[in-house]
């Protein structure tokens, strides 16, 4: 069997005994272990000129290939991979790899062979679909995420950067939701992100895996949705221009943080190309605008008036948006890697309805909407 890569102070484990058992001298070679993990330039990151191996999962979804454009307009090597077959619009050059990050075993075997120096972790069932199965969202999210951090430590992965949510908050907050608040989240997606991003912190203090990540807001994009509680904005674009008609599952005064999907990219890629040393955590919280449904339909229904969007709202789904902050406090995004969002509501609306126009006359496939309550 090869020899795995192991990352220096991959051993932090030797010196960590019980708390009853740690000494003076113990405690000290532990701090100094981490402070090196925190302090030293990561073994292989974005910020540099130098083109990397990335491996993209979960590339197949709504992010994926907005992604991978961006990663490999600035030079770099991606692989994407997924449970999915290589999907239709991606490019025909990009490597494709099948990849269930819920198999420990195939993850190992796939990182030992491409070996990438970076990985951006998408795979997730997201909020609604997790819902009507929490037993998978649980093997996917958790499971699979502490798989991927495996993967990395093992293979000498320099850097990850995964994707966590506004879901990881519960209710209750006080309003904009700063970063460092009590994470009481309600539903299996917001308690697997939780412990995704306390998991990737852990990495990073004991192994040194450059762990990063960005909470998203929904994100509105001209790709089908995936399942997602917030599905409903995106599918206001969709339906309006496919049917001239959309009934939103949620009330016209439901409010939840939104991105347009292209800051939503540049967020990921900014924060992984960011020198580690003026991140003050490994997690950060991003903002754009928090419209109310009624105003995203306003919004479209200015741009396109023979729009009629209608709000019939959906029990469960509803209780998960209610569970939700109505907006988001991203100061310390702003003040350590330079965060700023491009797009407003109203400008987002003028960017997407010809990627939208474009997306329907690509495919005639049919709008997956994933009720919760029904299997997917
Ligand atoms: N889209 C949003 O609005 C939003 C908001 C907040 C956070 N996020 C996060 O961003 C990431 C990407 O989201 P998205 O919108 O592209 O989601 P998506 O549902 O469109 O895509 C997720 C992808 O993961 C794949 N996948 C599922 N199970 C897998 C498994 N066992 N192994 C490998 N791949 C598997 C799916 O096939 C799918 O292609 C997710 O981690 C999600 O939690 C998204």
């Amino acid at each position: 069997m090869k020899p795995r890569a192991r990352p220096p102070g991959a051993d932090v484990g030797d010196l960590s005994c019980g708390a009853g058992e740690a000494s003076p001298r113990r405690l000290r070679a532990l701090a100094a272990i981490r402070d090196d993990a925190r302090g030293r330039a990561p073994r292989a990151a974005l910020g540099g000129a130098q083109r990397m191996k990335i491996l993209v999962t979960g590339a197949g979804g709504q992010v994926g290939l907005d992604l991978i454009r961006r990663l490999r307009e600035r030079g770099h090597e991606v692989h994407g991979s997924d449970l999915l077959e290589r999907p239709k619009a991606a490019p025909r050059d990009l490597p494709w790899h099948r990849l269930d990050v819920t198999d420990a075993a195939m993850i190992d075997a796939r990182f030992a062979e491409l070996r990438p120096q970076a990985v951006f972790h998408l795979a997730a069932l997201l909020s609604a679909r997790g819902e009507t199965r929490p037993q998978l969202a649980y093997a996917v999210n958790q499971t699979g995420t502490f798989n991927v951090l495996e993967a990395c430590r093992n293979h000498g992965v320099g850097q990850l950067v995964f994707t966590s949510t506004i879901a990881v908050f519960g209710p209750g907050l006080p309003s904009p939701v700063a970063d460092a608040v009590p994470l009481l989240p309600t539903t299996m997606y917001g308690i697997t992100k939780v412990a995704g991003e306390l998991l990737g912190d852990y990495y990073f203090r004991r192994y040194g895996v450059d762990f990063r990540a960005v909470r998203f807001p929904g994100l509105i994009s001209a790709t089908l949705p995936g399942g997602g509680t917030s599905d409903y904005a995106p599918l206001m674009y969709i339906e309006g221009l496919r049917n001239g008609r959309y009934e939103a599952f949620c009330r016209p005064d439901t409010r939840i943080p939104m991105m347009y999907m292209p800051d939503g990219i540049r967020a990921l890629v900014d924060l992984a190309a960011a020198p580690r040393e003026r991140l003050s955590r490994s997690v950060y919280n991003i903002a754009a605008f928090s419209p109310t449904a009624q105003e995203i339909a306003d919004s479209v229904t200015r741009a396109l008036p023979e729009v009629s969007i209608t709000f019939a709202p959906d029990p469960r789904r509803q209780a998960i948006l209610d569970s939700w902050p109505d907006a988001i406090d991203d100061a310390l995004a702003r003040r350590d890697w330079g965060w700023a969002p491009e797009y407003d509501l109203d400008q987002m609306t003028t960017a997407l309805i010809p990627e939208v126009r474009a997306l329907l006359q690509a495919t005639d496939t049919d709008v997956d909407e994933t009720p919760a309550g029904a299997a997917s």
